[in-house]
């Protein structure tokens, strides 16, 4: 995968992810030592290129990229020539003018992170761009899931919500099939894509009816920063029918697992109480999300160009 850019799960195959969610594995080992550091990434530098806010995934590139030791750049779109009406796609040319050796971006725009991967050589690595994909949150989930249930092949996989603007959903849509599972989606008519069947997975307007007998119960969060008024009359109704609760959760399997990619609208996708204890597994998500975060830096540039000795994952060394 050395120098390949990560713009999706849809252009990742089954072996692609395997080997993510192997090396992250023992990336999750070295974030238990009390010395949470090894040597790999010495003298590479990632810049993080957020456009859009985030908590969980900028603050975990940012720790993934410094547990390998590499320099870590935080740009800051809000303090930069941006505000002088330079371009991104010159910002990011002028940034790897400072020899990048990867670069992870979030935009509010789908397709940016891809404008930018055709202009730099530097890897790219997408942290979520608009509607169409967010490919590390889906690996962290699918990290998840395997963790939970010790396989992916063969479970069942609701994600709930509002699938129309969920960049999450597409990206687990396509990662989860891959990998063998099956995939439902549910939420209001008008938060369901027209052709979203075409993706392989079986939409419902029922919640009941989307997660009977259900491994995985993914809630996603409304997004009032995309929605214009139109989508949802009405928050509270939403909550009624398509929030989970414990009660909702007893028709999926006793064993089923919640998931939420965050940040969680407490009361409105899911429960207080799920949100903070199990079932649900938040929390969990966002410490798996360190360590796929490393794997794919690891991954993605630990060699300079295809031919390059590959770096030891605990020394550094070259092998
Ligand atoms: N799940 C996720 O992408 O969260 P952030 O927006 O906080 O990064």
């Amino acid at each position: 995968m050395i120098g390949r850019d990560l713009l999706g799960t849809e252009d990742l195959d089954r072996a692609d992810i395997e080997r993510i969610l192997e090396t992250a594995e023992h990336m999750r080992e070295i974030g238990r030592r009390t010395i949470k550091k090894v040597p790999t990434l010495r003298g590479r530098t990632i810049v993080n290129l957020f456009f859009e806010s985030s908590t969980r995934t900028k603050s975990s590139f940012e720790i993934a990229g410094k547990r390998l030791s590499a320099d870590v750049i935080n740009f800051a779109a809000a303090s930069s020539s941006l505000k002088k009406a330079e371009s991104i796609l010159d910002t990011a040319r002028n940034l790897e003018a400072m020899d990048l050796d990867a670069v992870v971006v979030r935009h509010a725009v789908a397709g940016v992170p891809k404008q930018i991967a055709d202009v730099l050589s530097a890897p790219v690595i997408n942290a979520g761009d608009g509607a169409h994909e967010h490919p590390t949150q889906a690996l962290l989930d699918l990290l998840t899931v395997r963790r939970e249930k010790g396989r992916i092949d063969g479970l069942t996989i609701a994600i709930i919500g509002d699938i129309l603007h969920s960049r999450v959903a597409r990206s687990n849509i396509y990662a989860f099939r891959k990998m063998g599972a099956e995939v439902r989606v549910a939420g209001p008519p008008q938060m369901l894509p027209a052709a979203i069947e075409t993706l392989g997975v079986k939409a419902f307007t029922s919640l009941r009816e989307a997660i009977d007998g259900v491994d995985v119960v993914m809630a996603l969060r409304i997004q009032n920063e995309r929605l214009s008024g139109t989508y949802l009359p009405s928050v509270r109704e939403y909550s009624a029918t398509y929030g989970i609760d414990r009660e909702k959760l007893k028709f999926a399997k006793d064993d089923a697992i919640v998931m939420h990619p965050g940040p969680v609208n407490r009361g409105v996708e899911l429960s207080h109480d799920l949100t903070d204890h199990r079932p649900g597994v938040i929390l969990d998500q966002v410490r798996n999300g360190v360590a796929i975060r490393m794997a794919v830096l690891y991954l993605l540039s630990g060699r300079r160009q295809e031919g390059d000795p590959r770096l030891d994952l605990e020394s550094g060394e070259e092998k």
